[in-house]
């Protein structure tokens, strides 16, 4: 199919649907000058995730996590939401049943507008004392301390999902039970390389479930096999073109 039937296809089924899901990852924020994790410049390419994003790291080096985590709420404090993040807040606001997946910790789809947004790899605007497990909005950056302290004295570490850590038990039922429902019409995955069991299995689930399902990236991912249509382009290009025509 040419790009632009499909652009055409996608905004018919989008208008003719009253609910939509949609899975997104770091490539949604690339365009607004965010790596991504596993692409070109990831920051996997360059870095160990085992000394970076899991507890055994922390434990072995706070500081050094800390460092990361620092330099990148810098960065993105000073990144913009893209035209891809405010297509998706103006799509909701057409609908009474929207929800967006995210696995990214940056805010961006808030601060275009979103609000049924589901962070389910946590925040990197929020911190968690190591002791008390309290959790506390941070937007400093960057820190005045590394690694900050609480209150009670004991380490902070960022409210955010690491390796070997389980997900959100709340987020992922709000999910569960906006998939599982089985009368959604409409599924964008967007910008996400889907290596994790669980975003296969919520595209899977609203697949079987009838939904139109759709992704956008730049590269095929195990996804591509069972979406009705694949755009290997810029999320911030593809999604402002089908809005265009609802
Ligand atoms: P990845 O870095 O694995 O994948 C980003 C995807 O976005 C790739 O498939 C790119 O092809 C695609 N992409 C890049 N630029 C794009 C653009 N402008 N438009 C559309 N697509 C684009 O990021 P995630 O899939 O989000 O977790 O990674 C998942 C998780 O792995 C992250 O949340 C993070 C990481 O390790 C933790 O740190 C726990």
């Amino acid at each position: 199919m040419e790009q632009n039937e499909k652009i055409l296809l996608c905004a018919k089924k989008l208008k003719e649907s009253k609910k939509v899901f949609v899975i997104t990852g770091a490539g949604i924020s690339a365009e607004s000058g965010i790596p991504t994790f596993r692409g070109k410049d990831g920051y996997w390419k360059n870095n160990s995730p085992q000394k970076l994003a899991s507890p055994e790291g922390f434990a072995e080096n706070p500081k050094l996590v800390w460092e990361w985590y620092d330099y990148r709420r810098t960065l993105i404090k000073d990144c913009e939401p893209n035209p891809a993040h405010y297509v998706l807040s103006d799509i909701e606001k057409k609908l009474t049943q929207f929800m967006i997946a995210t696995q990214n910790v940056d805010g961006l789809h808030q601060r275009a507008g979103s609000n049924n947004v589901v962070e389910i790899h946590g925040s990197i605007w929020e911190i968690k004392c190591t002791e008390e497990n309290k959790i506390e909005k941070n937007t400093e950056a960057p820190l005045k301390e590394l690694p900050p302290k609480c209150s009670c004295g004991a380490l902070m570490r960022p409210n955010v999902v690491w390796f070997g850590e389980t997900l959100p038990e709340i987020q992922l039922m709000k999910i569960y039970n906006f998939i599982k429902s089985g009368d959604v019409d409409f599924t964008f995955v967007i910008g996400t390389s889907a290596l994790f069991y669980y975003i296969i299995d919520w595209a899977q689930i609203a697949k079987q479930s009838g939904s139109f399902l759709v992704e956008i990236n730049l590269d095929n991912t195990t996804i591509s096999s069972i979406a009705d249509v694949v755009f290997l382009d810029k999320a911030g290009l593809i999604l402002p073109e089908i809005y265009n025509h609802l």
